[in-house]
């Protein structure tokens, strides 16, 4: 990746989550996660849109291993006792409801930035929650998705050289994306509880997430400074320039659904009421034993 981990990294201080104590927001915060790797299982119709047969292996490999991190969040709901349930619109928002409609869009804004994203979260969870088996099943799947992150940078980067007029849609996503971040974060700043060592860190970790964004934008070369130094005036500009084309698309993407055909339902719609999430269940595993996350449904792997 053109990040490191310890750039990527916020310092929490020490401070933990507790999985009794802090039961229902870690729960909450997976279900947000399990929307997400959902909407992942479903990047197999960009094997449509591989430009070669190294892109289509890697995708058909990595849709793979998203059905085995939809375990992994099952699996960890379980150890918490919590139940699978709906995630925020807001997340639903930034899962699907901006599909990219290029093969560029998708590995920059979905694979390098918004992966991107879900990585420092992930290595969040991992350095905060007090439960060494839940952080076992993040740390195995935080190497797939480094993986993920890369090939997103790297077809970014090939996909600039090939085309730089690409640059400036491209950029006015990555601009609405931070807008995104930073609602999150001034929500976040209202309403997170001031008299917990961990909650009332992640204004400030997100702060740290939109600058390593714009950090790795600058590295992939489609920004010379970060985005704040940009003025408002050239930031909306981008923004509607990225859009405009989108407007279209949107109207046929409400007929016709995302990708073209005839609108149906989706497993981002009925994955709650699907069994192998409805239904699904993970052996106590035995102590000392690396556990399997998806060792009870051969539908999720
Ligand atoms: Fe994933
Ligand atoms: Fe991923």
């Amino acid at each position: 990746m053109l990040l490191t981990r310890e750039e990527m990294t916020f310092d929490f201080g020490g401070a933990r989550l507790d999985p009794v104590r802090d039961r229902q927001v870690l729960g909450w915060a997976v279900n947000q996660f399990l929307y997400g790797e959902v909407t992942g299982i479903q990047i197999g119709h960009w094997l449509y849109a591989a430009p070669d047969l190294e892109a289509a292996r890697f995708l058909a490999r990595q849709a793979v291993e998203e059905f085995q991190h939809v375990g992994n969040f099952l699996h960890i709901l379980q150890l918490l006792g919590e139940k699978p349930a709906a995630a925020h619109p807001a997340v639903r928002f930034l899962s699907t409801g901006a599909m990219p409609d290029t093969w560029e869009e998708h590995v920059a804004l979905e694979m390098a930035v918004g992966e991107g994203l879900v990585l420092q979260c992930f290595y969040a969870l991992i350095d905060t929650v007090d439960h060494p088996e839940i952080v076992a099943i993040l740390k195995r799947g935080v190497k797939q998705e480094e993986r993920h992150v890369d090939f997103g940078e790297q077809r970014t980067m090939a996909a600039l050289a090939k085309d730089p007029s690409i640059r400036t849609r491209l950029l006015g996503q990555a601009i609405v994306t931070s807008l995104a971040v930073a609602r999150v974060e001034s929500y976040m700043k209202k309403h997170l509880p001031q008299d917990h060592a961990v909650l009332r860190q992640l204004p400030e970790f997100t702060r740290h997430s939109l600058r390593m964004m714009e950090l790795r934008l600058m590295r992939i070369g489609l920004i010379e400074a970060p985005l704040s130094s940009l003025s408002v005036v050239a930031r909306a500009r981008l923004v509607a320039g990225a859009f405009a084309g989108k407007a279209v698309s949107g109207v046929l993407k409400t007929a016709l659904g995302p990708f073209g055909y005839a609108k149906r339902s989706r497993l981002t719609e009925s994955y709650l009421s699907d069994p192998g999430v409805r239904d699904a269940v993970f052996p106590p595993s035995r102590p000392g034993a690396s556990s399997d996350t998806t060792a009870n449904a051969d539908a999720l792997s």
